[in-house]
């Protein structure tokens, strides 16, 4: 199915001071061979979007999956599709995911030289706009571009594996964004992505992050289950 056939979902939107939630578990630690299955179980369990990893093995050194494993779990399943590119030049890339189903194409500040260029080829693809910033990346790289993205993904390990342990300098990091955000009343979705557990799901949240991705907490153990209790921390602390 392609991306135009399909009816695309509205992605996060926040109005005033009501923040939308959203719950998207990486599919970097599912079950490759009940990749399907998997799936299935999370949205059933209330996943609002599923994080799909592209390591090329360049600018992270693993390489995990790319367009043709896209294209195939597009057709079974209508949530959105979060596509998070580890990819040096991604721009080379872009309007190729968007065909394969993404519904936000992220790509790295530190795998560009031209971000704005980058970003604003997004937008024209017509899919939302997401700039991920790994732990190091300054938040003055968003100075002058922060207009040009829907959603900034904060990096809370180095990109390249599943299951590493959360950062913790990341919670101020997000706290500064979100300050940054409502200091230019942007409506800004900050995801953050890597070592988000049960342990520290409160802390993203109440520093601001609104799009939670989880791998290895989700995907070890019962899926649907994970989805379900995770959901419904999220829920409280919305509530
Ligand atoms: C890391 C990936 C993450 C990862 C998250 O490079 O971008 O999306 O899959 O997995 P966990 O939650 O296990 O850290
Ligand atoms: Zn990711």
């Amino acid at each position: 199915m392609t991306a135009e056939k399909r009816e695309r979902p509205e992605g996060a939107i926040l109005q005033g001071d009501m923040m939308e939630y959203r719950f998207h578990p990486s599919i970097l630690a599912a079950d490759f061979k009940n990749l399907g299955r998997d799936i299935e179980q999370v949205v059933q369990a209330g996943a609002d979007g599923i994080h799909i990893d592209v390591m090329d093995g360049d600018f992270v050194p693993q390489i995990s999956f790319g367009m043709p494993v896209i294209r195939s779990i597009r057709s079974s399943t209508d949530v959105t599709f979060d596509v998070h590119l580890m990819v040096a030049n991604p721009e080379r890339y872009i309007e190729t995911f968007v065909d394969c189903g993404a519904d936000i194409v992220t790509i790295h500040a530190e795998a560009t030289r031209d971000v704005e260029n980058a970003l604003k080829q997004i937008r024209r693809a017509g899919v939302r706009v997401g700039l991920a910033l790994n732990p190091g990346t300054s938040l003055s790289t968003l100075d002058y571009i922060i207009d040009d993205v829907d959603m900034v993904l904060l990096m809370t390990v180095n990109p390249g594996f599943g299951g590493q342990k959360y950062i913790e300098k990341a919670t101020r990091k997000i706290k500064a964004l979100r300050a940054m955000a409502r200091n230019e009343d942007r409506e800004l979705d900050i995801e953050v992505d890597g070592g988000v557990i049960a342990e520290n799901l409160h802390t993203v949240l109440e520093a601001g992050a609104n799009i939670i991705v989880m791998g290895s907490a989700v995907f070890n153990g019962d899926p649907a289950a994970n989805t379900a209790r995770f959901k419904e921390e999220i829920a409280r602390f919305s509530s």
